[in-house]
């Protein structure tokens, strides 16, 4: 991840960015998340930020930024475990700054819930949970959640709880052990 930043000063901008490819099947992460979302929010909006960013169409930043956010959010998933739980570093790492898993969770929606509108929420390398408005690249994220409408209306409707207690179930604890790996 911290090789994927260097890429952000301004000068540094890639020429082209896309969207990395998905590495668990629909069918996997169903029904926390739907085929319906997944088509929508990977394969038309977060593909779309990439098709805008190379083809210099609209807002440079936003666009890049929103292709940054999305290829953290769609490489964190894999198979719904109903008991899924942090492993490895993580487990340590969430007992510390939050005494327990459960409240890891509760503080996460309570964030989550604060955000106004469009927008992303995170956990961050020192153990906050962070909000963004709309798309910002930020150099701190560990687990990503997507707090735009797309990301949950299909299959929640307007529960936006339910879809975060829902995405526990399918969130890669071994993808957040890496990305925490790297910033040591
Ligand atoms: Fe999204």
């Amino acid at each position: 991840m911290r090789d994927y930043l260097t890429l952000l000063e301004e000068k540094s901008k890639p020429q082209d960015i896309e969207i990395i490819p998905l590495n668990f099947t629909d069918s996997e992460v169903s029904p926390v998340m739907g085929k319906d979302t997944l088509n929508l929010h990977y394969e038309k909006l977060a593909k779309g930020y990439a098709k805008r960013y190379n083809d210099k169409e609209g807002d440079r930043d936003f666009n890049y930024a929103g292709v940054f956010l999305h290829n953290l959010w769609f490489t964190q998933f894999r198979e719904v475990r109903n008991n899924n739980k942090p492993n490895g570093p993580m487990m340590g790492f969430i007992n510390k700054h939050f005494g327990s898993y459960d409240s890891f969770k509760d503080e996460f929606a309570i964030e989550a819930m604060k955000i106004q509108g469009s927008g992303w929420a995170y956990l961050a390398y020192d153990g906050k949970i962070k909000t963004i408005k709309n798309h910002e690249v930020r150099d701190d994220i560990l687990l990503l959640v997507d707090w735009w409408e797309h990301a949950f209306i299909l299959d929640y409707g307007s529960d936006k709880k339910k879809y975060l207690s829902e995405l526990w179930k399918i969130i890669n604890w071994n993808v957040i052990n890496t990305r925490w790996g790297k910033s040591l």
